[in-house]
């Protein structure tokens, strides 16, 4: 290994480190922050595929159906705010309700407790519960399914306000009926 290569290359990592360093302070320093945390794409990985990720990707071009969506929040709830951008960039219509009896709200939609995230939106009929990416649901709604609605549980961490660093929690998209009962509608290992 030649001098200038080793120079080089010690220049290469520090800048690495120095990238990761910032993205991890931007973003714990802007955790809650909805529109700082969403435009920090400071990533200094070797991956590349992190930046196509699936909430970057282009809308279903076949679903024509209503776009008018009510979402249901609590006030305290940061990442909810950066779901609804990230729904909005993909058309829908956003009536963005703020509420503290968001629990009560969930129980009246019957999602099933176990599919339970932090907003709960209603779009033409149908639940969406969570963190659940804009194509699925205009893939769903193009269906026109006998089926209540979509749940993303929890709230993975990658997903839009839950960003944190690089990690991508693995999560799948659920679609659940009247009765609780409930399958795989889209699996998510990386996006
Ligand atoms: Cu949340
Ligand atoms: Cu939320």
């Amino acid at each position: 290994m030649n001098k200038s290569f080793k120079k080089w290359s010690l220049f290469l990592v520090s800048l690495t480190t120095f990238g990761l360093l910032a993205t991890i302070y931007l973003s714990s320093a802007t955790a809650g922050n909805e529109t700082l945390s969403n435009s920090a794409k400071v990533v200094a990985s070797s991956d590349p595929i992190s930046y196509a990720s699936v909430w970057d990707r282009e809308t279903e071009p076949d679903y024509s159906g209503t776009l008018d969506m009510i979402v249901y929040r609590s006030p305290s709830c940061g990442c909810c705010g950066v779901w609804v951008e990230h729904a909005k960039k993909h058309g829908f219509q956003i009536e963005d309700i703020k509420t503290e009896s968001i629990a009560a709200l969930k129980q009246r939609y019957n999602i099933p407790p176990e599919l339970v995230s932090c907003h709960t939106a209603i779009i033409d009929g149908y639940v969406i519960e969570g963190h659940v990416p804009a194509d699925d649901i205009k893939r769903f709604l193009a269906q026109k399914p006998q089926l209540a609605g979509l749940a993303v549980p929890g709230m993975p961490l990658g997903t839009p306000g839950m960003e944190s660093g690089d990690r991508k929690q693995a999560f799948q998209v659920l679609a659940f009926n009247d009765r609780g009962e409930v399958e795989i509608f889209k699996e998510y290992q990386s996006y």
